[in-house]
């Protein structure tokens, strides 16, 4: 009955009439990473689990390392038992022989012809019809030469070398790409131009974790399927909107990676613009993959560039301070003597069209805060015309609708309104009406990149992103990374004490605006 449960999961993150996942052999670059073993391969054991994967399916794993299948299914299967939600020895061996490995060193030319090779024996043994879906799962430092490597091999015989009339039979080429996309705004269409010489954009999947989780696409069907919110969806009623994505671990091992990226690489360009182009979207013309895509481009391409006069009042970014069991930030090994870079940032950003001129929207994420916490937070405007001044409310004034939408770790909406309080006097106190996703439907959420690593083999771009997208993205945050954030920058260090909620000039920022975070 949990797998039934578990399928019954599958059936409601699903918006799209289910098309069967093609056969194919996913390429994962980069196998012995953690995003691997952490991530991709429970997420694939859930996806055998609920049925879910293609009959003719293959995973090759593609490392330097010399390993044999076996050796390598055995590292995966602890790592399995770790991080998949549900452990099933006999499950687990019959999903395993699907599993293989292949040493090489992906940012050398040597390997592709062994590497061809050896897709070629799976198409005819396991007929995975020369379908592959490549996963660039390494360094970023190696996606272009990788790309180009993929392309001097000739592995990608779809695209731009598209011959063959009968489409039933095309075999098909697609690369998934990891974030961080690009280091900034030319980096990253460095990159879009690199992969578009090789593969169509149809082919080129941007992957972001976000999109698979469960609230990021409820978030269509709260706003479109109903009719009392998408009416007052607009700044004549939404005073702003909060975006928040906290943790409360620090960076733990990853010094290296984290020192030169920061909070608002790793976290805003990606995964909190995301969010917000789903919140603050029109809505598209049908729950087609071109036609939602085509209305995130829009709102992401409307956001107003921050200037460097207004940077420092838009933007503060903040680094942990020591804690008990993990030193200070700067002085961690792995970070840079005097490093500047954020573990915490704040921005507000504006949005110039017709439906959000004037209600800003703030993003704030951090480590080793005071809780772990993912939140899309609606703040309503109060009434114009306010009936009831001089009545007695319980927190002083009439605060305004508010609507939270918990993405993690609970998947909940709430909705705040303002309500009588039985008896006499008149006076006011707020209540909220609260729907619970756990608790309503009786499933658990699916590890995110399962249901995408799907999408992909069947060929949905609805819940990855497009280059424009991307590129956009990267505008919007530049200005709080370039020279201009030199004065929000400077002296940062332990300018919070971790378990908190960040530093002091983020809550001055709201206040100025005569705002306030929602800590709760
Ligand atoms: C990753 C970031 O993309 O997302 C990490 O690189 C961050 O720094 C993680 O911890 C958060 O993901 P989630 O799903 O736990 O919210």
């Amino acid at each position: 009955s949990c797998l039934c449960r578990w399928f019954d999961a599958l059936l409601v993150v699903e918006l799209r009439p289910m098309r069967k996942p093609d056969p194919c052999v996913l390429v994962i670059f980069g196998a012995s990473g953690d995003l691997t073993s952490r991530k991709l391969i429970p997420a694939l054991y859930e996806m055998r689990a609920i049925g879910a994967l293609p009959e003719h399916f293959k995973v090759l794993g593609v490392s330097r390392r010399e390993k044999t299948d076996d050796a390598w299914r055995a590292e995966l299967a602890a790592s399995v038992q770790q991080h998949a939600k549900r452990w099933d020895a006999g499950r687990w061996a019959e999903f395993a022989k699907c599993i293989h490995y292949f040493a090489g060193d992906a940012a050398q030319t040597a390997m592709y012809s062994g590497l061809e090779e050896r897709l070629r024996k799976f198409d005819e043994e396991s007929s995975t019809r020369g379908n592959r879906l490549f996963y660039l799962s390494v360094g970023p430092e190696l996606y272009e030469s990788i790309v180009q490597r993929i392309e001097d091999a000739a592995l990608v015989t779809e695209g731009k070398r598209r011959c063959s009339i009968n489409s039933s039979e095309r075999s098909w080429q697609r690369i998934i790409i990891e974030k961080p996309f690009g280091h900034d705004e030319q980096s990253a269409a460095s990159l879009n131009r690199t992969l578009g010489r090789v593969f169509e954009e149809e082919d080129i999947y941007r992957i972001d974790h976000y999109l698979g989780k469960e609230v990021v696409q409820a978030m269509l069907v709260l706003r479109f399927a109903n009719t009392i919110f998408e009416p007052v969806w607009n700044h004549r009623y939404i005073d702003h909107v909060q975006v928040t994505a906290v943790e409360t671990v620090g960076v733990g091992n990853r010094t290296a990676f984290f020192d030169s990226t920061g909070a608002i690489r790793d976290m805003i360009q990606s995964h909190l613009l995301q969010i917000f182009a789903f919140v603050a979207m029109e809505p598209p013309t049908a729950i087609t993959a071109e036609d939602i895509r085509a209305e995130k481009i829009k709102a992401v391409r409307a956001i107003r560039p921050t200037t460097p006069e207004t940077v420092a009042t838009h933007g503060v970014l903040g680094q942990y301070g020591k804690s008990a069991d993990e030193g200070a930030y700067v002085d961690l090994p792995g970070v840079a003597k005097g490093s500047t870079t954020e573990t915490y940032a704040a921005i507000k950003l504006h949005v110039d069209n017709w439906r959000w001129a004037g209600t800003p929207f703030y993003f704030r994420t951090g480590k080793h805060m005071a809780k772990k916490c993912t939140e899309i937070v609606v703040q309503f405007k109060p009434p114009t015309a306010n009936l009831f001044t001089g009545i007695p409310h319980q927190s002083g004034k009439v605060l305004g609708n508010r609507l939270v939408i918990e993405i993690a770790p609970f998947q909940q909406t709430r909705l705040r309104f303002e309500s009588k309080v039985p008896g006499t006097p008149l006076s006011i106190a707020s209540v909220e009406m609260q729907a619970d996703f756990d608790k309503q439907f009786g499933v658990e959420a699916l590890e995110a990149y399962g249901p995408l690593l799907i999408d992909a083999m069947r060929g949905d771009q609805s819940l990855y992103k497009h280059r424009i997208e991307v590129e956009s993205g990267w505008a919007a945050v530049m200005p709080f990374l370039n020279s201009s954030s030199a004065t929000i920058r400077k002296s940062i260090a332990s300018n919070y004490a971790p378990g908190s909620w960040g530093p002091a000039a983020a809550d001055e920022m709201m206040s100025r605006d005569g705002r306030a975070w929602h800590n709760e």
